[in-house]
């Protein structure tokens, strides 16, 4: 039963911003690749009724990657609506009626954290969670270690853990599918991937744009919660993991949570937050706010494989590009050169706006032969068009029933505790410039030796 295919999509938030940018888009995504083909009811209170749903959703196509209409028919004929408040039974009687003769529902909570439990509450006392009903949960999952508890708490009333599916659409991303597979096949890297070959590694994520829009949303959110504990501890698990004694989900997640199990919980020391000028400006943010929008961490892994190795990372709103790479710096080779300036190795991981892998490498300058002229072996594709977006992706894997690319109990809890301390320290905030890389003050309190990289 564990890995049978939903026979229905129930999501909530059916009129909300994510339905809206990213949902429906996936939705025809998946119908054109013949992966969805099972009734779709939206749940929202909005006083609207099925015409309007569609009408939203044809909207949504046209404007994020355009509408198909071969897959826009047929995920028109998918589509059901509920209108109805989160908190009132009714609404839960007319789901279970749309529902039919449906025995195991995926329900997926597009809706703001807070009403998490509730709809969750509600969902069983109205039969709605039956034995083989999955939950699918968006990011952030609590606000902290006590409340991410709590959370977990609630859904395993309901949903037993391998019917709970923690969305990080990271884990989506296609070379964060793939990273695994680069560091587990290949020579290189393996054969470097601890600390006596790799100096340092840096992640940072990097946005040229504000809150757009969601300053209500940031405001109780900030950078750490948004972003840090989740989407870059991912990348960071992806990164120093184990290889796992299997290619099954608890083999991989075992790994990841051992991981973070490594890393101590941070202090005021390990961490440097910002705040860009302008953002008391922002519609829904509170005049006197005091919540980040940049952050710099550095954290360290007391693990046999990486004790030692410090690690980076940072992410920001309003930086002067867009872009999320992985810096891994490697240690120098032993000097023979030594009239030239030699530089020491690298490996670039790019998850986005392109993916790229790159391996950079001294060489001599073919121009200049008394000079070293550093090089990049590069891996690059382009995944507009085949590959999978990351909520495409992990919505085919939470209706399919494999739990690989979503952040298991422990996993979620493991992460907070490293972050609490720090969320709930209110350490100083320090200004910023917009497209600048962040508070001035970031270099005088963590500075990689080898400084910051700042992706171009
Ligand atoms: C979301 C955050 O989870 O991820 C946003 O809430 C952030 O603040 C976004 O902009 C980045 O995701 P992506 O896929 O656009 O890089």
């Amino acid at each position: 039963m564990k890995n049978q295919h939903s026979d229905a999509l129930v999501f909530f938030g059916a009129t909300g911003d994510l339905a809206y940018k990213k949902i429906f888009p996936s939705l025809q995504a998946m119908v054109k690749r013949g992966h969805l083909d099972l009734p779709i009811i939206g749940v929202a209170k909005a006083g609207w009724n099925l015409e309007q749903l569609k009408a939203r959703a044809q909207d949504s196509l046209e404007k994020h990657g355009g509408l198909d209409p071969d897959a826009w028919k047929k995920l028109s004929s998918l589509l059901r609506y509920v209108d109805g408040d989160y908190n009132d039974d009714s609404t839960y009687d007319l789901l279970r009626q749309e529902l039919g003769t449906s025995t195991h529902p995926a329900h997926y909570l597009a809706i703001p954290p807070l009403l998490f439990g509730l709809v969750v509450e509600k969902l069983s006392s109205s039969g709605c969670a039956g034995a083989n009903a999955r939950v699918v949960i968006e990011k952030p999952f609590g606000t902290d270690l006590e409340s991410a508890k709590k959370l977990n708490t609630i859904l395993l009333n309901t949903f037993d853990e391998s019917r709970i599916f923690r969305i990080d659409h990271y884990l989506g991303k296609p070379v964060v599918h793939n990273m695994l597979f680069f560091r587990f096949t290949n020579m290189i890297p393996e054969a470097l991937w601890s600390r006596d070959y790799i100096e340092s590694i840096q992640i940072t994520m990097a946005e040229d744009f504000g809150v757009q829009g969601r300053g209500n949303f940031y405001d109780k959110t900030g950078t750490i919660r948004d972003v840090m504990e989740n989407h870059l501890f991912q990348l960071l698990t992806n990164i120093l993991m184990e290889k796992p004694k299997a290619l099954d989900s608890e083999s991989i997640r075992d790994e990841k949570v051992k991981v973070l199990k490594a890393i101590p919980a941070l202090t005021e020391k390990n961490i440097v937050r910002g705040q860009f000028n302008g953002y008391l400006q922002e519609p829904g943010v509170g005049s006197d706010s005091r919540t980040e929008t940049f952050a710099a961490l550095q954290l360290e892994v007391n693990s046999p494989r990486w004790q030692g190795v410090p690690i980076f990372l940072r992410a920001g709103k309003n930086l002067p590009v867009e872009c999320t790479e992985i810096f891994i710096k490697l240690k120098p080779a032993s000097p023979f050169y030594t009239n030239y300036q030699v530089g020491q190795n690298h490996i670039r991981i790019r998850i986005s706006p392109k993916v790229m892998i790159a391996i950079g490498l001294n060489s001599v300058n073919p121009d200049n032969e008394t000079e070293c002229h550093p090089v990049e072996l590069l891996t690059t594709h382009h995944p507009d068009s085949i590959e999978m977006t990351a909520y495409e992706r992990v919505l085919t894997d939470a209706l399919a029933g494999d739990p690989t690319l979503f952040a298991r109990e422990d996993y979620v809890e493991e992460a907070w505790r490293i972050v609490d301390p720090i969320i709930k320290a209110n350490t100083t905030l320090y200004p910023y410039e917009i497209h600048t890389w962040g508070p001035q003050e970031t270099d005088a309190h963590l500075l990689p030796k080898e400084g910051w990289h700042n992706p171009q």
